[in-house]
């Protein structure tokens, strides 16, 4: 990193950490007993949504999501733990990393069952993009996140483009 991207009115990546816990309910499983995805994703979007707010003291939007894989089934009665906090800013988007653990409580098991990446972009009262306040990381994993941010913004953006090509193109022929 250089030392432009960690000055000015940075803030350490810590402040922007959230912790956030849920208990899985029968409302929350398929016939399986098994969490449903869309309910994690919606938990790992609150979370992700915190953490970009409580760092750049702005309502933030989120932009997008990157793919997310389910390493293995979360049951009903365990606990999900979230993680999650801001890995670097760019201009006025920023890349949120949520870690997501299920826990036993009965057996105090724990199980590492998915890591995100979410771009949110602090937005202004009429919804317009503004610039956050930068992110300073302190920690050798805080530093390694920042460093590979940049790669995944890379690829995002890249993705955005061709996305936009192949949509264009589509609707031109429609027309
Ligand atoms: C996200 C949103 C504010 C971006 O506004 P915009 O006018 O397109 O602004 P820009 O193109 O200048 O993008 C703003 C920033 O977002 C980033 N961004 C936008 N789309 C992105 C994507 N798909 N992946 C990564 N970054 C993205 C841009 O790179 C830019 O970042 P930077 O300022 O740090 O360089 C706007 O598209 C929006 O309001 N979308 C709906 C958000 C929403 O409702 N989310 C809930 C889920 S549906």
């Amino acid at each position: 990193m250089n030392s432009e991207e960690v000055k000015g009115d940075g803030r350490p990546v810590q402040q922007s950490h959230v912790e956030m816990v849920e208990l899985v309910l029968p409302n929350d499983t398929n016939q399986l007993g098994n969490l449903l995805g869309g309910r994690l994703m919606h938990w790992i979007d609150i979370a992700a949504a915190m953490a970009a707010t409580r760092h750049s003291n702005h309502v933030c939007v989120t932009a997008a999501v990157d793919e997310i894989s389910f390493l293995h089934p979360i049951k009903l009665g365990e606990l999900v733990i979230l993680r999650a906090s801001v890995n670097r800013v760019f201009n006025t988007s920023m890349e949120v990393g949520v870690k997501v653990f299920s826990e036993n409580s009965l057996t105090g098991e724990r199980k590492h069952s998915n890591s995100a990446y979410l771009t949110f972009v602090s937005i202004d009262t009429t919804g317009k993009p503004v610039t956050a306040r930068h992110v300073l990381p302190e920690s050798q994993d805080e530093v390694r996140r920042f460093e590979q941010a940049l790669f995944r913004r890379e690829q995002r953006l890249r993705h955005r483009e061709e996305t936009r090509r192949i949509w264009s193109e589509a609707t031109s022929r429609q027309e």
